[in-house]
């Protein structure tokens, strides 16, 4: 046959395909999200997040270790509270000695190279499990932006590199930015969970902390998956504001989002693959319906090809382990 195209010959070896791939995927672009757990808790795994374990505070160094040894060195962490420390305004949210800070604290005592992150949220704190203030059986904005405000200070005071606003109420970075700067933190970033889908794929992460919402669901706050313009909106909005990256989430089901914002905004774009996205492939592949390294390869190079320039992913440690041992995925 005379055909001018031969596609197939980019695709001939793994050499070839190697010197043409467009997207790679570096460990040193990977968030690790962390849950930290008091030393009395007395079970680490999670039924629905086969292979990713809690740590206890007494166990954070080993687990840095382990991160070191792949050259993982940004962590986003959350905690998991004793009940008998959640209410209504957060208060557990602004404790100096709470199991965020003394973790924070002791992360960088640890490694002072260590990106910090941290989760703004009220959830893990709240008795009703919601992001925010309830009342009326209203999540209230205004004085859940104020408790959030604290919350980021505090979490700046202890040593955070970055604070992760994750509630999705209205004008929370512009009131975060600015009670940074006022307490000196200058440089201590925002990064702002922009597009946070009301998403059934945070399943796993709610039984991980106990955090599930007690009434009602998160749709007054988080996005209606039906939509894509407000995504656009969400981000512009937090960069005006005040935001050093933006981020997206869910992932997998959101590339289209991922690429929109992306296009959209001129800070870095982060991606959360989350608990359930995690979940889905661990599953298939305990059944043998899916090859599981495949599974996550082809997930994360998805998330990367959409505009993703981070990722957090608890697919982190097997990842980095499969990038060190072959030299044909980045
Ligand atoms: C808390 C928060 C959630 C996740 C990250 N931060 C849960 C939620 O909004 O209900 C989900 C992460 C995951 O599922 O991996 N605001």
């Amino acid at each position: 046959m005379e055909l001018t195209h031969r596609h197939r010959r980019l695709r001939t070896t793994q050499t070839v395909r190697d010197l043409v791939a467009e997207t790679s995927l570096s460990p040193r672009q990977l968030i690790v999200p962390l849950f930290i757990v008091e030393d009395t808790e007395k079970e680490l795994s999670i039924p629905s997040m086969p292979g990713y374990l809690r740590i206890r505070f007494s166990g954070i160094e080993k687990e840095l270790q382990e991160l070191t040894e792949l050259k993982l060195k940004t962590v986003l962490l959350f905690v998991k509270a004793a009940d008998e420390l959640k209410d209504n305004t957060g208060k557990e949210a602004l404790n100096p000695d709470g199991l965020m800070q003394r973790a924070i604290r002791k992360i960088k005592a640890f490694d002072q190279s260590i990106t910090v992150m941290t989760d703004v949220a009220l959830d893990p704190y709240s008795s009703y499990g919601h992001d925010g203030i309830v009342a009326n059986q209203q999540i209230v904005n205004d004085p859940t932006v104020d408790v959030l405000m604290r919350m980021s200070v505090s979490h700046a005071e202890a040593g955070a590199d970055f604070v992760a606003p994750s509630d999705m109420m209205d004008g929370r970075v512009s009131y975060i930015r600015k009670a940074l700067d006022e307490k000196g933190f200058i440089n201590t970033g925002i990064l702002a969970y922009s597009a946070k889908y009301a998403s059934c794929y945070y399943g796993p992460f709610r039984d991980a902390l106990d955090s599930a919402p007690g009434f009602g669901d998160k749709k007054t706050y988080q996005m209606d998956f039906r939509n894509s313009e407000e995504s656009v909106k969400e981000a512009l909005t937090d960069v005006d504001e005040g935001a050093d990256m933006v981020m997206v989430k869910p992932a997998g089901a959101y590339l289209d989002i991922i690429h929109r914002v992306k296009q959209n905004v001129h800070v870095p774009v982060a991606a959360y693959q989350v608990s359930g996205e995690y979940a889905q492939i661990k599953a298939a592949a305990e059944k043998g319906w899916l090859n599981h390294d495949a599974a996550m390869m082809e997930s994360l190079f998805a998330i990367r090809r959409a505009g993703a320039d981070v990722i957090a992913t608890y697919f982190a440690k097997e990842y980095a382990r499969i990038y060190y041992a072959s030299g044909t995925i980045s």
